[in-house]
């Protein structure tokens, strides 16, 4: 294959293997994977509460797999075209939440929507251990802490 470099963004946070599967079938698509991990701040603007992971741990988690090639820190939605540009990006991947939401870069990148692994999320999960009465419980926390 020739080189061709693709681009993702997320949150990433409470890295789950709805995340590998995506990231490791964006890496099938090309031959160097870049991530966009989103910022603190732009996660508190999006999702009005703080990842329970900093961007600094989730950069190096992501940063760590062995499909990705480099990472960087996403300050803001609107730079996406500037991202794509400076990465020289020849696609850029994105869950199938975002269906069409990115089509009109489709004039410097193809676009490509993947499939989200069903029945898992980082939302999902934070209420399964909240719900779960782990927390709170003498000595579980620890194991939570970071
Ligand atoms: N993703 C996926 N399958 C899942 C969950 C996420 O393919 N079950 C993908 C998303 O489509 C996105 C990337 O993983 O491309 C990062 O998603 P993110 O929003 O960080 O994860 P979620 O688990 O969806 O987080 P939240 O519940 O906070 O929305």
């Amino acid at each position: 294959m020739h080189n061709r470099t693709v681009i993702t963004f997320g949150t990433f946070d409470v890295f789950h293997v709805g995340h590998l599967r995506v990231i490791e079938r964006a890496a099938h698509l090309g031959t160097r994977l870049i991530v966009g991990v989103s910022a603190d701040a732009l996660n508190m603007r999006k999702k009005n509460r703080a990842p329970v992971f900093s961007q600094a741990e989730r950069l190096a988690i992501v940063g760590s797999l062995k499909q990705v090639d480099e990472v960087f820190l996403e300050e803001s939605l609107e730079l996406k075209r500037h991202y794509i540009l400076s990465y020289g990006a020849d696609v850029l991947v994105m869950g199938d939440d975002w269906e069409g939401r990115f089509d009109e870069f489709r004039d410097i990148c193809e676009v490509v929507y993947l499939p989200r692994t069903p029945a898992i999320s980082t939302t999902a999960l934070i209420e399964k251990i909240a719900g779960s009465g782990l927390i709170g419980m003498p000595g579980a926390e620890p194991a939570l802490s970071a």
